[in-house]
């Protein structure tokens, strides 16, 4: 084995500089999509929450959800990752249909996500969370009660991943502390650390930012790049405009449950429906309530 794929620092997969021949119009097909989905609605009694006629992902990109709150990004999340049915439609990951799969089974496939408010459990410490994450994809019942060797050496090995993981999140240092006792910042590390014990092919990540300090946001940010420099599809959910025009190979708009828009930052930057629609009026805080500022 080389010390290159050792250090999991493979050049960079030419996979987002294939996005430039693409157009950036709703539905846009990829050259190599991870993830699609056509169809797919989502009401909740009268409301309809996510109303999306086709979406792509294009594989190993940093690909941004945006769009004003309410706008559906939560729910397009849950239900393409089998947290929530969808009420029509379908999606597909690496080619093979989602239909009717769990979450947990979406999981195993290797699409894993986050979620908005985190859901660390709180009474356990960080490194038991993160074996726990580790538990659930494993499959571990059926290897324990067979093959307890085989079980001992997958413990070790997910305790060495959950190590490392926590080094990387400048959490190690708090291996031993509940979750509950963690800032709201490191409880969003500590999620996404989670989320990456079982070596997902993509993730998800609503909202990885919030409440984050800009430190650590930097330290995220720079997970995130690596992330996909290692071959990891990224869709993540973010506000800060800055954070996303830095950091996305390719930006999806989403309003009122409908793709308006999608591209590359610079097409998102100046398009006008996507100014109209959520970048003009952009003065509410994530999750606030959406109270209008100085008026
Ligand atoms: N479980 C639910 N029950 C009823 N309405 C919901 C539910 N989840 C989301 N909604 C509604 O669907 C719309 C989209 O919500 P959401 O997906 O959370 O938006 P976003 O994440 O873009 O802020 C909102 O109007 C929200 O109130
Ligand atoms: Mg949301």
């Amino acid at each position: 084995m080389s010390s290159e794929s050792m250090a999991g620092r493979m050049p960079a997969p030419e996979s987002h500089d294939r996005l430039s021949g693409v157009s950036p119009v709703p539905g846009a097909a990829k050259p190599d999509p991870v993830l699609r989905a056509s169809g797919v609605r989502r009401s909740f009694g009268g409301l309809t929450a996510v109303d999306v006629e086709h979406l792509e992902v294009q594989r190993g990109t940093i690909t941004a959800l945006i769009g004003p709150n309410g706008a559906g990004k939560s729910t397009l999340f849950n239900v393409l990752t089998g947290f929530d049915r969808m009420d029509s439609g379908v999606s597909a990951f690496q080619g093979r249909s989602l239909r009717g799969l769990s979450g947990h089974r979406v999981a195993r496939r290797g699409l894993v996500r986050t979620f908005q408010l985190t859901k660390a459990l709180t009474r356990l410490t960080v490194m038991e969370n993160m074996l726990l994450a580790a538990r659930g994809q494993t499959g571990e019942r059926m290897v324990g009660a067979f093959a307890p060797w085989i079980w001992r050496g997958q413990e070790a090995a997910n305790r060495e991943r959950a190590e490392a993981l926590l080094e990387r999140f400048r959490l190690a240092h708090m291996r031993d502390e509940i979750a509950g006792s963690l800032s709201g910042g490191q409880r969003k590390l500590l999620e996404m650390a989670r989320a990456l014990m079982s070596e997902p092919t993509m993730i998800m990540l609503d909202e990885p930012m919030a409440g984050v300090n800009p430190v650590l946001v930097q330290s995220l940010l720079e997970h995130i790049t690596s992330l996909r420099d290692e071959g990891v599809s990224v869709l993540f959910v973010e506000h800060d405009m800055d954070v996303i025009m830095g950091i996305s190979d390719w930006i999806v708009v989403l309003a009122e449950g409908r793709v308006i828009a999608e591209g590359r930052p610079d097409d998102i930057r100046s398009n006008q429906q996507v100014i109209d629609a959520y970048l003009g009026t952009q003065h509410d805080e994530p999750g606030a309530g959406g109270a209008e500022e100085g008026r």
